[in-house]
């Protein structure tokens, strides 16, 4: 029987990284994936994917509503969902690959088949593709087995129409007309690519905001700036069934005054969220607790009530997030060694890649009111950035929230043209403690729209905005 220091089961973001670390670190390591392909949700059908697909649905919109303003002319201009889908399998491939390179370079045992406990410190590997299971013996586990689209219990999915985010990464046609369930992150996503697409896109949301867990005004922002490319919000709104016929699906819904709403459309997309998968696990064979929502529980070195056995990533409390789950993997990979490594939950960035993109990081206006915390409000809009003009991106602002006695920065939000990125400057400042006049008196260079993360600083600072 093959033995390990470590065994991972399960090769998202969570996973791999947490491979990677231990094998870094001088442990013999062993990875377990279910799939064929490494890399999990993230690779296979999320954060890439998706991204690829918000890409290319963002070039053809812009060859069709934004060139003209720039005195280009196309004419005859075509969507090959055929053309788009496959590239999209191809950027997924190169990625995937890229992890089973990384596997190979780093001498980590790769075993493909679901891993399950027989003890504390067994595991058995059942094939999926039929043959003989394998046992492995290991003085550590980290389970990194991720998370499954939320079903809703009244909504039959037939993933053909009435569909999870993984099947909306692979419509091979543009909608007529997709009801979105949910506006949280997915949703909001895969709503702006199939409507730059040409799709009439409805979202149907049951709170009275979108990306509700983000600060306030993003999600106001962002719906007036979505409702310009044609998506029709309607929040406050109940599902209460989705049906389908045909090639054709019905969703009903509750309108604010309790009426009942019907939207007819061709596709439905079920977006409401995402919950711990750990089916197949017998955690019970290693005695594993578990705590609310189906989420392993895990102390403050995230190990589980069994010593030497850790969780991390979508499993287990926190953000659903890809750079969430890495942080976690690298910690536990320390934390076996002996190290004393350390995450900051508070500046975990989490980002929506529509576009205008939108990002947070920090404390919502909202926590801070909840604490009874005194801050100031320092906020710049893009349309008063030069290169914003530029480039025709006007939309959206930066708002830094800082304390008002210490002006030490407490929360950035953002929502404007590449803040995807850009919110990485504020994750420094605030990893840093840097007060909001600290950012006000760097420099950054013109014309460039990190120049509005200055400049929030700098409002925030006595009122202090220059080009403003
Ligand atoms: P996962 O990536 O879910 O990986 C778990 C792996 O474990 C899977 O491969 C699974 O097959 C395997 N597994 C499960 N059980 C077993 C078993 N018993 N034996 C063997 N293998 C097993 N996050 C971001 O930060 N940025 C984004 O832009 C982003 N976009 C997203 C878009 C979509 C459409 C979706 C659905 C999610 C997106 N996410 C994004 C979230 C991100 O994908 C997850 O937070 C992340 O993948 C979690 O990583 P993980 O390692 O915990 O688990
Ligand atoms: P989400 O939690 O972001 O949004 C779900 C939305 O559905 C919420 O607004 C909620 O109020 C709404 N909702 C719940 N029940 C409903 C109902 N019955 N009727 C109508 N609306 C309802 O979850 P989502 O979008 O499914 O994404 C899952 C996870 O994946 C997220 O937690 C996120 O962290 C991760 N993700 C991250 C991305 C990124 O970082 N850019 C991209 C996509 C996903």
């Amino acid at each position: 029987m093959n033995q390990y220091d470590v065994t991972v089961i399960g090769s998202g973001p969570g996973g791999y990284v947490a491979a990677i670390r231990c094998a870094q670190l001088g442990l013999k390591t062993a990875i377990i994936e279910k799939y064929p392909t490494l890399g999990g949700t993230c690779l296979n059908v999320g954060c890439i994917p998706s991204k690829a697909l918000l890409d290319s649905s963002e070039h053809y919109h812009n060859a069709h509503s934004v060139f003209q303003d720039h005195g280009i002319g196309l004419e005859n201009l075509t969507v090959d969902m055929n053309r788009m889908i496959d590239r999209k399998a191809g950027v997924v491939k190169a990625n995937v690959d890229g992890i089973s390179y990384l596997m190979k370079k780093n001498k980590i045992d790769v075993i493909t088949g679901v891993g399950s406990f027989i003890d504390k410190t067994h595991i058995s590997i059942a094939p999926t593709a039929g043959g003989e299971a394998q046992q492995i013996e290991t003085k550590n586990v980290i389970i990194a087995t991720g998370s499954k689209p939320t079903v809703l219990p009244f909504i039959a999915q037939d993933k053909q129409r009435i569909i999870t985010s993984t099947e909306a990464l692979n419509i091979r046609e543009v909608p007529r007309h997709m009801i979105v369930i949910g506006g949280g992150v997915i949703g909001l996503e895969m709503a702006s690519v199939y409507a730059r697409l040409g799709a009439k896109v409805s979202v149907v949301e049951f709170l009275d905001s979108l990306i509700p867990t983000m600060d306030r005004g993003l999600g106001k922002e962002l719906k007036r700036v979505l409702g310009k490319i044609g998506i029709e919000f309607f929040l406050s709104h109940k599902v209460t069934g989705a049906t389908r016929e045909g090639d054709s699906v019905t969703v009903t819904a509750l309108n604010p005054k309790g009426e009942e709403v019907k939207f007819e459309g061709d596709y439905c997309l079920v977006a409401v969220g995402r919950v711990p998968y750990t089916a197949g696990l017998n955690l019970e064979a290693a005695g594993i607790e578990m705590e609310e929502r189906g989420r392993i529980k895990v102390d403050a070195h995230l190990q589980t009530n069994v010593p030497g056995i850790y969780a991390i990533g979508d499993v287990i409390r926190g953000a659903m997030l890809a750079h969430k789950a890495e942080e976690e993997g690298v910690f536990v990979a320390e934390t076996i060694v002996g190290q004393k490594p350390h995450i900051n939950y508070l500046l975990i960035p989490g980002v929506v890649y529509t576009w205008p993109e939108v990002a947070g990081v920090g404390y919502t206006e909202e926590q801070l009111k909840e604490q009874g915390k005194a801050y100031k409000i320092g906020s710049f809009p893009f349309k008063a950035s030069g290169r914003a003009r530029a480039s025709g991106d006007t939309d959206g602002f930066v708002k830094v929230l800082a304390d008002k006695t210490t002006d030490e920065i407490l929360g950035v939000h953002m929502i404007g043209p590449r803040i995807a990125d850009l919110i990485a400057e504020a994750v420094t400042a605030m990893e840093f403690r840097a007060s909001a006049e600290d950012v006000a008196r760097m420099s950054h260079s013109h014309p460039t729209y990190a120049e509005a993360m200055k400049e929030a600083c700098l409002a925030a600072t006595e009122n202090r905005a220059i080009h403003m």
